[in-house]
């Protein structure tokens, strides 16, 4: 099977996926096209037994359930010598309080991992953020070792937040130009899911067809505090500076 680059779709390319991602539509993902090589490859080495476990750790909201999941999706459907595992974990101690089967309920985790990871023929590949409990077990009990880490970057290449923005507005039939899916990809700093809140805002009179409405409607995702969107004030501290993109 050839590596979907990040213009192939979902229809194009895959026939069925059983994992329903969280994406939504499958279309909606696009490739990280970096990434991807580098973890396929890994998976096409676990044969060898050859492949160290990995770990990625990422902000919030960059893109690492997307991934993953695809990741899953991928080698369930290539139906290869690689058989995938996918299961989740709640971030929260009292949770994990209840998966203990012995000692400290946020220190017996990381006894599991310690196994499970050292294999080379079942390698893991773990997700999580910076704040989560991943970096303590990593920290902890993983230091230098038996996990590769590898961090990723929030923003994707141009050409395929470009892609993200370009196929949230057919999906979600927001209308853009050429011009300002540009635009919005380059103010949203390529960053996917800040895009897909531009183009999903709730912003009155939401117009991403002109310059002036995209930067309108950046600087109501920015401003606005809603769920959907908590990381605008995060982001705040990071745009509010560029006066070359954002005036206030
Ligand atoms: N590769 C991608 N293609 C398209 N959209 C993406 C991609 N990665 C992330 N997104 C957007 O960002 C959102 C958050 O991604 P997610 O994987 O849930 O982040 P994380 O797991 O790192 O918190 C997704 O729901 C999606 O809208
Ligand atoms: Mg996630």
């Amino acid at each position: 099977m050839t590596t979907p680059t990040h213009t192939d779709t979902y229809s194009a390319v895959q026939t069925h996926f059983p994992l329903k991602e969280r994406i939504g539509h499958p279309d909606l993902y696009v490739y990280r096209q970096t990434q991807w090589e580098d973890f396929l490859n890994w998976t096409r080495k676990i044969p060898k037994m050859v492949s160290k476990s990995r770990a990625i750790l990422a902000r919030k909201k960059s893109g690492k359930t997307a991934f993953v999941q695809r990741l899953f999706n991928h080698l369930w459907q290539e139906n290869g010598s690689v058989l995938p595992f996918y299961f989740e974990i709640s971030e929260s101690k009292q949770w994990l309080g209840n998966l203990a089967m012995e000692g400290e309920p946020d220190s017996s985790l990381p006894g599991i991992f310690h196994g499970l990871s050292e294999s080379k023929i079942a390698p893991m590949l773990v997700t999580g953020s910076y704040i989560g409990w991943l970096m303590n077990i990593i920290r902890q009990h993983l230091e230098g070792a038996r996990l590769k880490i590898f961090e990723f970057p929030t923003a994707m290449a141009p050409e395929e937040s470009l892609e993200v923005a370009l196929r949230l507005s057919e999906h979600l039939e927001v209308p853009v130009t050429n011009a300002t899916a540009l635009q919005i990809a380059e103010m949203c700093r390529h960053d996917p899911f800040f895009i897909r809140c531009l183009i999903d805002s709730s912003a009155p009179d939401l117009d991403l067809t002109t310059e002036r409405g995209v930067q309108e409607g950046v600087k109501y995702e920015i401003m606005s505090n809603t769920s959907e969107n908590q990381i605008g004030i995060a982001k705040t501290a990071e745009i509010i500076g560029d006066t070359k993109l954002f005036h206030f």
